[in-house]
């Protein structure tokens, strides 16, 4: 018969509202877990909740019929099913989503972040430990510590979490053998020593049986520390590391016509009625007139709380701008360095254009260092040129704009940023600010005299970029050449750079790796822009393989003078021609990485320009290539 209403489980009788109210007076410790698939996770979180008798009888019922069709433990009660909500959590075997779940003891309230083992979700771990008091980081008794469990440490220690816990689970296989956890805990002690917690400490426990969770367990009389949930009791929150006014605008509200309000949650500090306050990019002052809630108006608002404020004048702000005290402004920088955990399969590399969000701030990044990796085993820092699947590095990083930004240990709002792949706007990585960079606030732009468009006006022609993309030996450089020549006759001031001769000067030092195929674009297109400056037709003639870098070469450019030539010629017969005896040596497994056999050529979507590089038309390659060069200059209606 089906139930009409929750009544508690265990234990009996106390009504939902004494429940509720009783838990609001407790204090509340937010904490995650982390570990493998088998460590036994969902068990253990399973089991807390189940012990803190949280549980209505239609949950248990509902845990009963799971458990018989899709559990792992017989007739048991199988306590994973409680946290393992998703169908295809269940049908796989794995846990595939960052889930918090609330539950209390008798002395506070917690809310608990249950993060996926598996390697490739190191991202929900990161995002789920940058709020957390406390981590438990769980191994299996008898496998011991892994490389994800040092990882997590790491990670765990960098988003300021202080207080770790090892939860050596599945005790009862080990026959709850006091020299096996001592083994597992002096390692552990020793490799997080090191990391600059507040506390570590472990614990030896069976989830699937209860041994010290809440009781302490008979079986394990020569452990003598706290149970889980008294652990748990005890530790610490974490204490909010700033104290000044911070207040990333999420949008801005014009509800009530003029009167504009700009709302978001402040994320440290306080605001009140009266206070004075900047907006951070502008400088601009106002006075806050009014705290809007859902609930009504505030005199004053703290961390945490959602509001829109109002203000006794308008002002130039926008989603991205960040509100503080007028008397404190925040600092702003566009360069700094950082940890960065990578997150994504797709590397890393440097020079590759990212989007950045910090706050509520978003704006286009590159790394332009990668300082050293760190092993996460022996913690040794390590050269990398680029990097892979979680990778924990300390990089430089250049924005394209300033951002309000400050050190990850000072403002864990302003310190804290990802990046995101600006196609499949994936998650690539998280990072923490070590500090800026002095030079970014030590370089200026100088204001030159001689403007683009006055060379522009004294060569009597618009300056332009015409990019030859294409295999090797698809006929790049004979084009280049071809226009070149038809263009000079015209009266144009040229310039040609191409791969073979910019790879023996200027970047000598780049191969052909992904990586160095991304800087030697972005090289490029910086060298092509200055060109550009000077007043030139630029003509490059590079492989350029990747569409992300083409896609910077045209903003750095400025899409309105860039012309994009995709000289498309098929392999087969690139390779028939082998002018420089390339493919033939690749072929030969001599040369790695060439592009078309090993390394990848992406062909652009949208050239501006299709040239048939198999055909021996080039004359007419040539003169539409000089008609569009030549046009009328839309950008510059002064020429
Ligand atoms: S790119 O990929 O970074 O744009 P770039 O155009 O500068 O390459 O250089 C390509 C030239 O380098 C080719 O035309 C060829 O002569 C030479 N080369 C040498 N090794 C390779 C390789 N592995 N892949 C492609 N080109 C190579």
């Amino acid at each position: 018969m089906p139930r009409t209403s929750k009544t508690q489980a265990q234990p009996p009788a106390t009504t939902l509202d004494a429940v509720v109210r009783d838990q609001a007076a407790l204090d509340l410790l937010r904490f995650i877990t982390c570990g493998s698939v088998d460590d036994g996770k969902s068990t253990l979180i399973g089991r807390l909740l189940w012990e803190s008798r949280q549980l209505f009888d239609d949950q248990v019922d509902a845990l009963r019929q799971a458990s018989a069709r899709f559990g792992t433990q017989g007739d048991a009660i199988d306590f994973a099913l409680l946290v393992d909500g998703l169908a295809a959590e269940r049908e796989q075997g794995i846990t595939i989503d960052v889930a918090y779940r609330y539950f209390s003891s008798a002395h506070r309230r917690f809310i608990v972040a249950d993060t996926p083992g598996h390697e490739q979700y190191t991202r929900n771990m990161a995002t789920a430990a940058s709020t957390a008091d406390c981590a438990l980081l769980l191994v299996d008794a008898r496998a011991g510590l892994r490389t994800q469990t040092r990882r997590h440490a790491f990670i765990a220690s960098l988003l300021g979490v202080r207080h770790v816990l090892l939860v050596v689970n599945k005790m009862d296989l080990v026959d709850f053998d006091p020299a096996r956890f001592d083994s597992i805990r002096d390692a552990f002690s020793g490799f997080a020593a090191t990391l600059g917690f507040t506390s570590i400490g472990a614990i030896p426990i069976s989830a699937l049986h209860g041994d010290n969770i809440t009781q302490r367990s008979p079986r394990a009389p020569w452990y003598h520390g706290p149970t889980l949930v008294g652990y748990l009791d005890g530790v610490d929150p974490r204490q909010a590391t700033d104290s000044r006014l911070v207040f990333p605008v999420q949008w801005v509200n014009r509800a009530h016509g003029d009167q504009r309000g700009l709302s978001g949650t402040v994320a440290s500090g306080q605001v009140a009625v009266g206070d004075r306050v900047r907006v951070s990019a502008s400088g601009q002052i106002a006075e806050i007139t009014e705290i809007v809630t859902m609930d009504g108006a505030l005199r004053r608002a703290g961390a945490g709380d959602a509001v829109t404020l109002r203000l006794d004048r308008p002002l130039d702000a926008s989603r991205g701008d960040v509100i503080a005290a007028a008397d404190d402004p925040l600092h702003t920088s566009d360069q700094f360095e950082a940890t960065l955990v990578w997150m994504h399969a797709e590397s890393g590399l440097i020079g590759r254009s990212y989007e950045l969000k910090l706050a509520t701030q978003w704006t286009t990044a590159s790394l332009t260092a990668i300082k050293h990796r760190i092993d996460v085993n022996t913690l040794a820092h390590e050269p990398a040129r680029q990097l892979q699947l979680n990778d924990i590095a300390v990089c430089n990083v250049a924005c394209s704009k300033p951002l309000v930004c400050d050190a990850y240990g000072r403002s864990t709002t302003l310190g804290a940023f990802i990046l995101v792949d600006r196609y499949s706007h994936a998650t690539l990585a998280a990072g923490m600010i070590r500090h800026s960079l002095r030079r970014a606030d030590n370089v200026h732009r100088q204001a030159l005299a001689i403007t683009r468009a006055a060379r522009e006006r004294l060569n009597g022609h618009a300056a332009r970029v015409v990019w030859f993309t294409g295999l090797s030996g698809s006929g790049k450089s004979t084009l280049a050449n071809a226009l070149e020549v038809e263009l000079h006759r015209r009266g144009l001031r040229t310039y040609i750079l191409d791969g073979d001769n910019v790879r023996q000067g200027l970047n000598r030092d780049l191969g052909f790796t992904d990586a160095d195929r991304v800087e030697n674009i972005r090289r490029i297109a910086e060298v092509a822009r200055l060109m550009l400056d000077a007043g030139l037709v630029v003509l490059t003639a590079f492989i350029s393989p990747f569409a992300r870098e083409r896609a910077l070469a045209r903003e750095i450019i400025g899409a309105e003078r860039f012309i994009e030539v995709y000289v498309d010629t098929p392999l087969a017969v690139c390779e028939q021609r082998d002018v420089k005896g390339l493919y033939r040596k690749a072929r030969a497994g001599q040369i790695p990485n060439m592009t078309g056999l090993d390394s990848p050529y992406e062909p652009p979507l949208q050239p501006d320009v299709i040239a048939d590089g198999a055909g021996d038309d080039i004359a007419s390659v040539v003169a539409e290539l000089a008609g569009r060069v030549t046009a009328a200059d839309t950008a510059n209606d002064s020429i």
